[in-house]
């Protein structure tokens, strides 16, 4: 294995989390159970669980935080899992972002992002934080920052020859031209067909293998396209390929796709082979739906190297 250097650029949040029997209707008030503090944001998340996953190399956070306990807590939350925080800023007069979460019995939740700090996130950021970027193979990427700042970043890191990863969340039409700054773009089902504006209520996994494609006409190198427990389908205009995922009791599913993106990056870092990494981000994804909330849920490189050699029953 070779020494891995990743960088996030994106979101911290404090989310706060209730888990309850069912998604109240509009209109409607339902009791749920006890409240939670639970550091996430999608950049954040997929911070924590790179420096979780990864068995060497520097892990960085790119980002923007207020003058606030939250900062404090959701940087602390990163440290721990050995990400370089130096260069998440702290704005004034903004509070930290936060994120309200009811997860459902069956692991599915809803969620509204306050952006707070995050919507700060500017391309001079970028520009502060360009020596970061220098000698990382990998950087990753999310929706919940300024669309210009995560283009000036896509460039930033492109310059420094990182291969770079967007998770195309929370869902929006992209331009082309940030699309062809992407080497992997890795939608899920309805986040596809928002890019390629369709009605997302009409998608089937028996149509994966047509939607990757149409999503990379787009302008993204690859496309890895995320089914959920099905796994996930990878196509680059030469090699397609369906990847099995793994069959857990859903707890909550809220940054799955965060510690998916994660554990890719991870290993192609580590120069896996794309089927193996996409079987090891599988892995990390599904084991992290067996745990309720964001960071607290990302699992260590020793829990996915054993979940996946685990006997098959
Ligand atoms: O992807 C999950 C994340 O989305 C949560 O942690 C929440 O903060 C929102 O950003």
């Amino acid at each position: 294995m070779q020494h891995s250097s990743l960088v996030v650029v994106g979101s911290l949040n404090m989310d706060f989390v209730v888990q309850v029997d069912r998604l109240p209707a509009p209109g409607e008030t339902t009791l749920g159970g006890n409240f939670q503090m639970i550091p996430g944001g999608k950049g954040a998340n997929q911070a924590c669980a790179a420096g979780k996953l990864a068995r060497c190399g520097r892990v960085s956070m790119v980002g923007c935080v207020g003058l606030d306990p939250f900062a404090d807590h959701l940087k602390a939350s990163l440290a721990a899992a050995g990400v370089d925080v130096s260069t998440v800023r702290a704005a004034r007069q903004t509070p930290t972002g936060v994120a309200l979460i009811w997860v459902e019995k069956s692991g599915q939740n809803s969620i509204v992002v306050a952006p707070g700090a995050n919507a700060m996130l500017a391309p001079g950021d970028i520009e502060s934080a360009r020596a970061t970027f220098e000698g990382s193979r990998c950087a990753l990427f999310q929706l919940e920052t300024p669309l210009e700042t995560v283009e000036a970043a896509l460039r930033a890191a492109r310059a420094a020859g990182a291969l770079t990863i967007l998770d195309p969340a929370p869902a929006r039409p992209l331009p082309a031209e940030l699309l062809s700054l992407v080497d992997v773009l890795t939608p899920n089902e309805s986040e596809a067909c928002i890019l390629l504006g369709r009605d997302p209520s009409r998608v089937n996994v028996a149509d994966a293998a047509e939607i990757a494609r149409a999503v990379r006409g787009l302008g993204p190198k690859a496309v890895v396209l995320k089914l959920g427990d099905q796994g996930c389908f990878y196509s680059d205009g030469h090699l397609e390929l369906a990847v099995a995922g793994f069959a857990v009791e859903a707890v909550d599913t809220t940054a799955a796709g965060d510690t998916f993106n994660a554990a890719l990056a991870v290993a192609l870092s580590e120069d896996v082979g794309i089927e193996d990494a996409l079987r090891f981000a599988n892995a990390a994804a599904a084991l992290s739906v067996t745990r309720l909330g964001a960071q607290a849920s990302a699992p260590s490189r020793e829990d996915v190297d054993a979940f996946m050699a685990r006997p098959v029953a």
